[in-house]
């Protein structure tokens, strides 16, 4: 990896997380691909060597569990979804250079040389630890084969991970009160023997390659407190049959299969070798990207005198992964004599209508669904990579869909396109003979910088937004010079006011195309131009489009209310489904149960206490203060949104807050309540929220002060 500004002299890799091969893609696992494919192509924009890979993740428990509730066998349940996976993406315009998947041979064969490597380097120990046991099954419970209770955070979580506290990476035998999925019986701990890779052996490497590393803030931040003490070793092993096999040559270890989190990650290497393998070396030298030329380390600290000769890698993934990318899997290529990532994006999840996404309560919209509705893919790509920062979540709701696409890509981009060009069309058969006026060519070449910027910075929301913001300045240029009352009078400068628009057409059809891709390439075509818009190079937005082309066509269609309506209506209906469904699985499912007193009801929801005690400086750590309502109205497009204006005393903060539908906006004014003042700032359909009101349980019951303590007091 080189340190130098893109595009640099070496190829670059752009993978993507890879989504298990266990269920239907929803839009909160698109986002990751959306955002990794835009970047490829803006990379490629502008003048990097780029492939964009990615593949299936076949093993582990998130796949065997699944199988084996559909009663399939996990290899056929997890290939079927492959190939779904497959198909899906190109469907959002999300077009990888390999898709691959982890059960084929270049990655098993390629995860067991990494594991020998380790051996050989002597980064692999074995030792005896305790592992979950079923003993009505007679079975070991790996990973998600067991839940239990995060011993960081106290949150439930599963054997391997904290997916609903902490996010941290959970190790064989940590998670406490441990319960087995199979059969919901407590389980017991056993002993096993299990095979470690030493992670502690990278500790200092890796402080050295946290400060290197680009990307969003969390992935450079987060993973520093994760190293801080010791490193734990991390158990590459599972008592499993479904994986790739610990090699066999090496001594011990014959019954087990590797954890999935072992062969997941080097599929990236895998899918980059198989497009090379397709392409020819001499087209992408996949080991210029991945591999470290022998004389280029150092022992296991890492010299900082980097190798201008290899390739850039980048990651995106989504932010509850950040430490197997940023920590662990480091240390794996580090340890078997392959390159660093250059940079890691972690982009947010996506919620649905001011809520969580989620699966089991059906509140998702799934790919299918999207794609079903007969929306062009384009559309939620521009939502989803113009919706936040990278790394903020984004929420989707079917009508800020519609708000944002007839107002943004049909208001301005596409009426700005199609008056243009209609004009040019009917008065000059195309692009009229005239130059570009100084104005117009510097407010390209402005947009052309700040595109290169931007794609130095992995800042796909400016990325995205700097096609629209030459748009929107397009529309007010063709309206302040009003073309069409200067045809008659002044013929010239109607000319040359038309060049103009058509050039600035032809930059944000450029310009646009890493996120709106099918788009441009239809705009292209309109433009009389030749070939496709995805191979020019950022030069072309100020060359001068074709003198002739035909009539044009509308580039976007209005997204109307009734379809809408209907999107929405099935959304709710499934989660009003789902959650009957649930309830009644809660109650036993017979009548009789809903009759249960209330109080029980209660009682059986009371979330466990966290048993992890936090220390006094902790508690100083949280920033509460006494605040006052100062008003409160919806959030346009959002059902359970408001946004609050909020006095906490030394200033007035703007929150954002699911308060819309148990609280009536016109009696919050003047209510005191509590706000968590350090929280995160988040931003939400498009506004900041600068702090959290507390409220408590399901009807967000506001907390509050029951006598005069000033407005900003601190909560002690
Ligand atoms: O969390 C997940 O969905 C994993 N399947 C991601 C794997 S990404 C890569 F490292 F393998
Ligand atoms: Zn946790």
């Amino acid at each position: 990896m080189s340190h130098d500004e893109f595009p640099t002299d070496q190829p670059a890799v752009v993978t993507c997380g890879l989504p298990y091969a266990n269920g239907d893609l929803h839009v909160g696992h698109l986002r990751t691909y959306v955002d990794g494919d835009a970047l490829s192509r803006a990379l490629r924009r502008i003048g990097q060597q780029t492939a964009f890979v990615s593949g299936s993740d076949m093993h582990g428990t998130p796949v065997a569990v699944n199988a084996a509730e559909e009663g399939v066998a996990p290899r056929e349940f997890a290939l079927d979804f492959h190939e779904t996976y497959a198909e899906t993406f190109p469907q959002f315009n999300i077009e990888f250079d390999n898709y691959g998947h982890t059960d084929d041979e270049t990655n098993v064969e390629l995860t067991q040389e990494f594991v020998r490597s380790w051996v050989e380097n002597d980064h692999v120990h074995e030792k005896e630890i305790e592992v979950a046991w079923d003993t009505e099954e007679d079975q070991p419970l790996p990973d998600r084969y067991v839940e239990g209770t995060c011993p960081y955070c106290g949150e439930q979580a599963r054997g391997d991970e904290c997916d609903e506290g902490c996010q941290r990476h959970l190790e064989p035998g940590e998670i406490e009160d441990p319960v087995s999925t199979l059969t919901g019986n407590p389980a017991e701990y056993r002993t096993r023997e299990h095979k470690f890779l030493r992670l502690a052996d990278f500790q200092e490497y890796l402080q050295g390659f946290l400060d290197r590393l680009e990307g969003t803030d969390n992935a450079k931040n987060q993973p520093r407190e994760w190293i801080e003490g010791e490193l734990q070793d991390l158990c590459i092993t599972r008592d499993m049959d479904w994986g790739v096999d610990y090699p066999e040559d090496v001594d011990g270890g014959d019954e087990l299969v590797l954890y999935v989190w072992v062969d997941a990650p080097i599929e990236y290497v895998a899918s980059t070798k198989q497009y090379a393998e397709r392409v020819g070396d001499d087209e992408y030298d996949w080991e210029q990207v991945w591999k470290v030329d022998g004389e280029e380390r150092h022992g296991t600290a890492w010299d900082d005198e980097w190798s201008d000769e290899n390739g850039e890698i980048i990651h995106v993934i989504g932010r509850d992964i950040i430490q197997h990318h940023a920590v662990f899997w480091p240390a794996m290529l580090r340890g078997a004599g392959y390159n660093e990532p250059r940079s890691i994006l972690a982009t947010g999840f996506v919620g649905i209508d001011g809520n969580a996404l989620s699966t089991s309560r059906n509140r998702a919209v799934w790919a299918d669904e999207y794609l079903d509705a007969g929306f062009h893919p384009d559309l939620f790509r521009y939502y989803i990579a113009t919706g936040a920062q990278i790394d903020t979540d984004v929420d989707f709701s079917w009508d800020h869909f519609q708000e944002r696409v007839n107002g943004e890509l049909v208001g301005n981009v596409g009426n700005f396109i199609y008056r243009s060009l209609l004009f040019a069309e009917r008065n000059y058969d195309g692009t009229p003979d005239a130059t570009v006026s100084d104005d117009v060519r510097e407010r390209i070449e402005d947009a052309i910088e700040n595109f290169e910027a931007a794609v130095r910075e992995y800042d796909i929301r400016e990325l995205a937004e700097i096609a629209i913001k030459l748009s929107n300045y397009g529309n007010e240029y063709i309206q302040r010079n009003e073309p069409w009352n200067l045809v008659d009078d002044d013929p010239e400068e109607a000319e040359q006011v038309i060049r103009d628009c058509v050039q600035l057409t032809k930059a944000v059809a450029v310009l646009m195309q890493p996120v709106l891709p099918g788009k441009a390439e239809r705009l292209w075509g309109q433009l009389g131009e030749q070939g496709s818009v995805a191979d020019v190079t950022l030069d072309s937005a100020l060359e001068a489009p074709p003198a002739e082309f035909d009539d044009p066509a509308e580039l976007f269609e209005q997204v109307e209310d009734d379809h809408i309506e209907a999107l929405n209506e099935e959304l709710q209906e499934r989660v009003e489904e789902a959650s009957e469904a649930s309830a009644e699985a809660s109650n036993g499912g017979g009548e009789a149960a809903e009759d249960e007193g209330d109080d029980d009801a209660e009682t059986a929801d009371l979330q466990p206490l966290v048993e992890d005690r936090i220390s006094f400086e902790d508690f100083e750590g949280v920033d509460m203060r006494v605040g006052e309502i100062r008003s409160a109205e919806p959030v346009e497009g959002a059902d359970k949104l408001l946004r609050l204006e909020v006095d906490i005393g030394h200033e007035v903060r703007q929150v954002v807050a699911g308060l819309r539908q148990l609280h009536d906006a016109e009696d919050l004014p003047g209510t005191r309540v509590i706000l968590l003042a350090n929280m995160e700032k988040a931003e939400l359909f498009g506004i900041e929220s600068n702090g959290m009101v507390l409220a408590a349980g399901e009807e967000a019951d506001l907390l509050t002060t029951h006598e005069d303590a000033p407005l900003g007091t601190r909560i002690k």
